[in-house]
C-alpha cells in the first residue's frame, strides 16, 4: 500500500559552517525519503536553516556583517553542502523568509488564544551556546568558578520581562502521549530519558526575549522577539504553507518522521508536541534521534581545528563511500567515531570487494561469455531458488527496518544478500562452466544479474550515484528501478553496456609510493 510520507531534518543554525554532523542527519533523512519514493509513496522531504537568535546575531557581528547578509551567505553554504551530499530535499526553508515568519506568528497566536501564553519575568540560568534555559539542579560549578550547563556550555543569570508558555500544564498529556504512542520517541534509550525528564516535573517555558532584536516579532508586542526554539520548531508547519490549511502541501501534515540529533531530542519530544497540543494541531508520528560523531576520538570543535567539512571527504573518496560509511559504521541511533582508517577500510572491503567485485565479476562474464547480452532466466536449481528467494523478500525486510529507522540494520540485510551472492558465485564458478556446460553458465549469470538488480535497487537510497551506474550496467531502465518494477523480470536479450568498475579501491598516496 502506498501513501504519503513527510520527513524532516533539523534546520541548522547558521552561526557556523556546515560539518559532518549536519551532513549525517541530512543523509539519514535522505535515505528514508528516497526509500519511501521507491515504495511509491508521495514524499515530502524538508530541510533548511535556523537563522534567528542571539547566537546568530553575535556570529554576524563577529564576522562584521549585517545579520541578513550573514545568514544569506551561511544558509547558501548549508544548501551547497546538502547538494554535495546528494540530499534530495523537496524544500529548503529559511526562518528569515516571510512565509515562515507569518506562519510562526500564526502558531503563536493559536497558542495564546488557547490561554497558554502569559507575560511574566524571566530569571534563571541561560546558556547562549545552546540557546536554552537550565534548571538550578542542572548547573555545575567548575573549579575556576564558572557555571556550566550539562552540555558544558557556560550559563549566565538572566532577568528580563518574558512571555511564558504554560508547559507545566502539559505534563500529564505528554506522559500519556509517550505511553499511548511508544514509537513517538526513538530510539528506546532516548525515550526512557525523556519520560523520566518529564516525570520530574515541567516548569513553564520562557518563550520571548527583549534583550536583542534578531528574531520573529511577538504578535501584538513589538518589544519582544520569539524564543528561537518556538520560532524554529514551527518550520515543519510553515514550510507546508501553514496557517493556510488549504495550501496543497498541508496534506503532508502531520509529519511522519522528524530526524534530529540527540542534543535536541528534548525540544522535539517535549516542547514541540506541547506547542502543537496548545495550538490544536495534530502531532507528528515519530521523533528519532541520531547519536553523536566524534572525529579520531575527539569532539569536533573550532578550537581543536578538527571540524570536518563533508565536502572535503567527498572530494577525496566520492560521495557514496562517505554516505555509506556514515550509515554503516554504527547502528543508527548510537554514537560513533569518524576515523580515516575505518572509512578507507569500509570503502575497500565492503564497497570495492564485496559489492564492486560481485558486480564486476558478473558483468564481465556476461560481456565476455554471453556477448554482452542478458541471458534468459533458466531452470532454477535449489541454490538458485534459494538466492532469488532471499532477493525477493529483501525490499519488505528492509521496509520493516526503515519503518523503525533502523537504517544500519536495513543496510546489513542488503549485505547479507551480497555475501550470499559471493558465496554462490564462488560455488557455482560460472567461469569454469563455459567449456563444460555453457547453458548452465548462462543460467547462473542470469541468477546473479537478477540478484544484483535487487541489491542495486534497494541500495539506491544509500548510495544513489553508484547504484544508478550499476543499474544502467545491468540494463535496467530508469522507469524500472522502484520496488514495484522488481516484480517484473527483465526481458532476456537486452544488450548491456560495457562493464566498468564502480568502486575503485582507495590506496593512501604514501602507501602507494612505498610499493
Ligand atoms: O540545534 N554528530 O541546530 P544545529 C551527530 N537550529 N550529529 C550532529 C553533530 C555531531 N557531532 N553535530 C551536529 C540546532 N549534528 C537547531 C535545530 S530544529 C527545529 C532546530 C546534527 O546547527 C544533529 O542532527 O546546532 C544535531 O541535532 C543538529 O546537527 C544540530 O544542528
Ligand atoms: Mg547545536
Amino acid at each position: 500500500m502506498t501513501g504519503r510520507f513527510y520527513v524532516t531534518t533539523p534546520i541548522y543554525y547558521v552561526n557556523g559552517a556546515p560539518h559532518i554532523g549536519h551532513a549525517y542527519t541530512s543523509i539519514a533523512a535522505d535515505i528514508v525519503a528516497r526509500f519511501h519514493r521507491l515504495c511509491g509513496d508521495e514524499v515530502f522531504f524538508l530541510t533548511g536553516t535556523d537563522e534567528h537568535g542571539q547566537k546568530v546575531e553575535q556570529a554576524a557581528q563577529t564576522a562584521g556583517e549585517a545579520p541578513q547578509a550573514f545568514t544569506d551567505r551561511i544558509s547558501a553554504d548549508f544548501r551547497n553542502m546538502a547538494d554535495a551530499m546528494n540530499v534530495s530535499y523537496d524544500d529548503f526553508i529559511r526562518t528569515t523568509e516571510p512565509r515562515h515568519i507569518a506562519g510562526a506568528q500564526a502558531v503563536w497566536e493559536k497558542v495564546a488564544a488557547n490561554g497558554d501564553i502569559y507575560l511574566g519575568a524571566y530569571e534563571g540560568w541561560y546558556a547562549l551556546r545552546d540557546e536554552a534555559f537550565y534548571n538550578e539542579d542542572e548547573i555545575t560549578t567548575r573549579p575556576d568558578g564558572a557555571k556550566v550547563a550539562p552540555t558544558g556550555a557556560p550559563v549566565e543569570w538572566m532577568r528580563e520581562p518574558s512571555y511564558f508558555f504554560r508547559l507545566s500544564a502539559y505534563e500529564d498529556r505528554l506522559l500519556e502521549l509517550y505511553e499511548k504512542h511508544p514509537d513517538f520517541i526513538g530510539p528506546v534509550g532516548r525515550r526512557n530519558e525523556i519520560v523520566s525528564f518529564v516525570k520530574q516535573g515541567l516548569r513553564d517555558l520562557s518563550v520571548s526575549r527583549t534583550s536583542f532584536k534578531w528574531g520573529v516579532p511577538v504578535p501584538g508586542d513589538a518589544d519582544h522577539v520569539m524564543y528561537v526554539w518556538f520560532d524554529a520548531l514551527t518550520n515543519y508547519l510553515t514550510a507546508l504553507g501553514y496557517p493556510d490549511v488549504d495550501a496543497p502541501r498541508m496534506k503532508f501534515w502531520p509529519a511522519n518522521l522528524h530526524i534530529v540529533g540527540k542534543d535536541i531530542a528534548r525540544f522535539h519530544t517535549v516542547y514541540w508536541p506541547a506547542f502543537l497540543m496548545a495550538a490544536g494541531i495534530d502531532l507528528p508520528d515519530m521523533v528519532f534521534s541520531n547519536g553523536w560523531w566524534t572525529v579520531e576520538g575527539e569532539k569536533m570543535s573550532k578550537s581543536l581545528g578538527n571540524v570536518i567539512d563533508p565536502r572535503d571527504l567527498v572530494k577525496e573518496f566520492g560521495v557514496d563511500p562517505v554516505r555509506f560509511f556514515l550509515m554503516r559504521e554504527v547502528p543508527f541511533g548510537g554514537d560513533s567515531d569518524l576515523s580515516r582508517r575505518s572509512l578507507i577500510n569500509r570503502l575497500n572491503v565492503e564497497l570495492a570487494n564485496d559489492l564492486g567485485n560481485l558486480g564486476q565479476r558478473t558483468l564481465s562474464l556476461i560481456a565476455r561469455n554471453c556477448g554482452g547480452i542478458l541471458p534468459a532466466q533458466g531452470k532454477h536449481t535449489e541454490a538458485d531458488a534459494h538466492l532469488l528467494g532471499q532477493a525477493a523478500v529483501l525490499p519488505d525486510v528492509m521496509k520493516a527496518q526503515i519503518a523503525r529507522v533502523a537504517l544500519t540494520d536495513a543496510l546489513e540485510e542488503a549485505w547479507k544478500l551480497i555475501r550470499a551472492c559471493n558465496a554462490y558465485i564462488d560455488h557455482q564458478a560460472p567461469w569454469a562452466l563455459k567449456k563444460t556446460d555453457p547453458e548452465r553458465m548462462a543460467d547462473v549469470l542470469r541468477v546473479l544479474a537478477d540478484a544484483l538488480r535487487s541489491i542495486a535497487t534497494v541500495l539506491q537510497p544509500y548510495i544513489p550515484e553508484s547504484m544508478d551506474k550499476m543499474l544502467t550496467q545491468l540494463g535496467v531502465e530508469p522507469d524500472e528501478r522502484d520496488f514495484d518494477a522488481l516484480e517484473m523480470p527483465l526481458p532476456a536479450g537486452r544488450e548491456l553496456p560495457k562493464p566498468e568498475g564502480i568502486f575503485p579501491r582507495f590506496v593512501e598516496p604514501e602507501a602507494g609510493e612505498a610499493k
